[in-house]
This record gives C-alpha cells, sequence and structure tokens, in this order.
C-alpha cells in the first residue's frame, strides 16, 4: 500500500475496506438457548421470589459459583444492582468513601452513590488501564471503607496486592468483574479470589442474557444471605412454608427473572467454547498489528489470561498525525477507521469523575487523573459486540482497515485542515 494522493482512503472517495460497517452480531441466540427459554415459558415459573433449588435462576446461580469455584452465587437484576446490594450488604453506607478508577463504566460510581456512599476516583495504570495497589493507597483516606476495582475491558487489575493495600487500610474489596467473564488472575478465575464480586449478564457482556442480569459472587455465607434478602423487599423467602410477606429491612425488588436465567445457563454450555474462540482470533489480530508505528495495543501481562471483552488501542496521535491537534486528530483517525468498515468507537469520552452525573460529589481537583485522562484522549476502542467467536475473518480485515488507514497516514494528515473534534 502507498500513500499517495490520499484518493486510496474510504474517507476520501477510496473503495472502503469492508463494503459497510460490521454489524453488531451478538449475542448469539442458538435452538438451544430458545429451547431454554420456552421451558421457563411453559413452566410458569417466572420470577426468583422462591427458592427450592429447582429455579432457573438457582441453576444459574449453582452453576457460575461451580463455574468459577466459589461458594455462593446469588442473581439479581443487572450488574449495576448487584454493585450496590454488595456494598449495602458489606455495611457500607452514608459518610463512608469508596475508592473507584477513573476510568470505568459510570455504573461502578453511581452503585457507590446510591447506597450514600461517596466516590473517591483512582488513577490507572497506562498500560492495563485497571487501577493499582499504588493507585488505590494514593486516595485512601480514613473515611475509606471500600475499594472497587474493576476488571476493564477483560483484564484482572491486580487483585492480590489491591487486596493486600485494602486490608491494610481496614477496608473491604468488592470486585467490579462486570466485563470479565472468563478472565484469569494467576491462575484463579476473576472473581474467585476471595473477595466478593459482581457481573453483569447485560446482553454485550462475554457471558450474556437476552436482556439484563447480574450476578453477585461470594464465599461467605452471611453477605450471600443478605443479598437473597435484599432482592427481595427484606424478606426471608423459605421453601418449606408460605411466603409471610415481612420485610425485616429496607430492601429492593432486585430480582433475576427466570427467563433470563435459562438464557444464561445456555450460553453458559458454550461459554468456555467461545472464550477459547475470542482468544485466537485477538491473537491471530493483534499479531498483525503489533508493529504499526505509533499504535499500543492491548496486551496480556504475565500470568494473566484476557477475557477480551473490549479492545483498546491507544494512538501517538502526535507521531501518526503530526501536528494536528490532539481532539481533531482523534475524530479523523475514527471517521477514517469507520469509513472502512471497523466500528471504532470512544469507550468513555471522559474521565468518570467528570461525567456531568457525577462532577459535584467529587471533591478531589480536577486533572487528578492524567493518565486516565491521556487514555480517553488518545484511545479508540472496538468492542464485544464485533468479537464473537467466529469473528476471525472479521478482525483480518479490521487489520486491513488499521494497516490501510496507517499507510495514508499523511494524506489524512493533510486533510485535517476544517475538521473539527
Ligand atoms: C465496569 C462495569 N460495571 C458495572 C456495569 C453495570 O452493569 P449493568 O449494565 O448490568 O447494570 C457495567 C456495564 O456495562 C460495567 O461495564
Amino acid at each position: 500500500m502507498t500513500d499517495g494522493s490520499g484518493g486510496g482512503l474510504a474517507l476520501m472517495g477510496g473503495e472502503p475496506v469492508l463494503p459497510s460497517l460490521a454489524p453488531v452480531t451478538w449475542p448469539r441466540t442458538t435452538a438451544e438457548d430458545r429451547a431454554a427459554v420456552a421451558a421457563v415459558l411453559d413452566s410458569n415459573l417466572f420470577v426468583s421470589d422462591r427458592t427450592g433449588g429447582r429455579t432457573a435462576v438457582e441453576e444459574l446461580e449453582r452453576s457460575w459459583a461451580e463455574f468459577l469455584g466459589v461458594r455462593r452465587c446469588v442473581g439479581v437484576s443487572n450488574g449495576t444492582t448487584a454493585l450496590e446490594l454488595a456494598l449495602i450488604a458489606h455495611g457500607i453506607g452514608p459518610g463512608d468513601e469508596v475508592v473507584v478508577p477513573a476510568l470505568t463504566f459510570v455504573a461502578t460510581a453511581m452503585a457507590v452513590t446510591h447506597v450514600g456512599a461517596t466516590p473517591v476516583y483512582a488513577d490507572i495504570d497506562p498500560v492495563t488501564f485497571t487501577v493499582t495497589a499504588a493507585g488505590v493507597a494514593a486516595v485512601i483516606t480514613e473515611r475509606t471503607k471500600a475499594v472497587i476495582p474493576v476488571h476493564l475491558h477483560g483484564l484482572s487489575a491486580d487483585i492480590a496486592a489491591i487486596t493486600e493495600t485494602a486490608l491494610r487500610h481496614g477496608c473491604v474489596v468488592i470486585e467490579d468483574a462486570a466485563q470479565a467473564q472468563g478472565a484469569v488472575y494467576r491462575g484463579t478465575p476473576c472473581g474467585a479470589s476471595g473477595n466478593t464480586a459482581t457481573f453483569s449478564l447485560q446482553m454485550t457482556k462475554n457471558l450474556p442474557t437476552c436482556g439484563e442480569g447480574g450476578l453477585v459472587v461470594t464465599d461467605d455465607d452471611r453477605i450471600a444471605d443478605s443479598i437473597v434478602q435484599l432482592r427481595q423487599f427484606g424478606e426471608d423467602i423459605r421453601p418449606d412454608r408460605p411466603r409471610r410477606y415481612v420485610s425485616h429491612r429496607l430492601g429492593f425488588n432486585a430480582k433475576l427473572n427466570n427467563v433470563q436465567a435459562a438464557y444464561t445457563s445456555s450460553q453458559l454450555t458454550r461459554f468456555a467454547e467461545y472464550h477459547a474462540a475470542r482468544r485466537d482470533n485477538v491473537a491471530a489480530f493483534l499479531t498483525r498489528l503489533r508493529d504499526l508505528d505509533g499504535l499500543v495495543c492491548p496486551s496480556e501481562p504475565d500470568g494473566y489470561e484476557h477475557a477480551w471483552h473490549i479492545l483498546r488501542f491507544v494512538v501517538d496521535l502526535e507521531r501518526l498525525l503530526p501536528g494536528v491537534p490532539t481532539d481533531r486528530a482523534r475524530t479523523l483517525l475514527m471517521r477514517a477507521l469507520r469509513a472502512e468498515g471497523l466500528p471504532a468507537t470512544r469507550y468513555q469520552v471522559m474521565v468518570l469523575p467528570e461525567q456531568p452525573a457525577l462532577r459535584s460529589l467529587c471533591r478531589q481537583e480536577r486533572g487528578s487523573w492524567p493518565v486516565a485522562q491521556d487514555v480517553v484522549d488518545r484511545s479508540f476502542t472496538i468492542q464485544q459486540r464485533h468479537l464473537p467467536p467466529d469473528a476471525g475473518p472479521l478482525l483480518q480485515s479490521f487489520a486491513d482497515v488499521v494497516e490501510k488507514v496507517w499507510a495514508h497516514a499523511a494524506a489524512l494528515s493533510r486533510s485535517a485542515e476544517g475538521v473539527t473534534a
């Protein structure tokens, strides 16, 4: 490929690599998934307000606990609620501070505010995009009661070091593993480190449901029992007696339903196979891109197994498009990639404490998260909805796109005049 007039780029009227922007193809629903959902419809057992061991929710709880090797799993309505109920079960509430990453999905911090506590933001590592023990330690105060590391994009945070630091400061750790089903940290599946951990089953996740859902896992029976009570209006539901309608505490209606649990259980039977295929596809994709000048590919530290939920690429925009202001360069690059058919997105357009909904609650100084800010400014992502198990050929086309855009970078630079971010 040559860098000529620039006419080669689809953005400038050239032939795109892919005929159109790659479509969303996740989740994959099979005949088995449909049959599992139909069985629930036929059973008339829709909600998880009863126990007895045989509802689809209980089956999913058992099989996810077994998959991870943890004592207990509790199904809830979504991953945000999972965090909220985990925080309440651990006694976190008004007046407490909770450390969260400066770069994550907004729900991590919102869950903290919903229980009346205050999120405090730790900067992230520039390579793993997760918080580090040192980053957490830097923002812990005497009011900090919990730390929520996020296994962002499907890569575990350094959970042993973070847990050690948190415990030394008297804080509990609740792991936000919403994006990390299948990830492994030093031989231990993400979520099975001994801390309470939460998962999202929202349909874009590696282990999806047909809508919204969440799971909390823990080895602590008291925490699991507390969440079971909290998800059901604070009631105690027992299989050996009729429902009493007595609320022992202020709870929620935060149950997972059996249709969604059955769909996820069916997906779980193919999960290991999908995970392995995704890992092969992504490895082959990244091998193609690793040597491109000014492109930093996502990586997998030794001893970690990435679940590749989201691929984040950090670009040295100054090097790729010299002289073009950062915001304009990023906009131009993403337009060029998308015009060729690669659905590049900005996953998080600002650091979390800058979100309008959270800004007024943050007492830390603006600009306290330079690494997270730099990553937000200079990166683009490819999300799970484009990484299904058979995406190998599609990812090879994405590699063609990136190579083409890089080869035409000078023409792209020249076209920057007049482009607004
Ligand atoms: C890191 C993180 N935490 C929490 C959540 C919230 O999960 P849910 O959408 O199921 O409420 C998400 C969802 O995308 C997430 O990515």
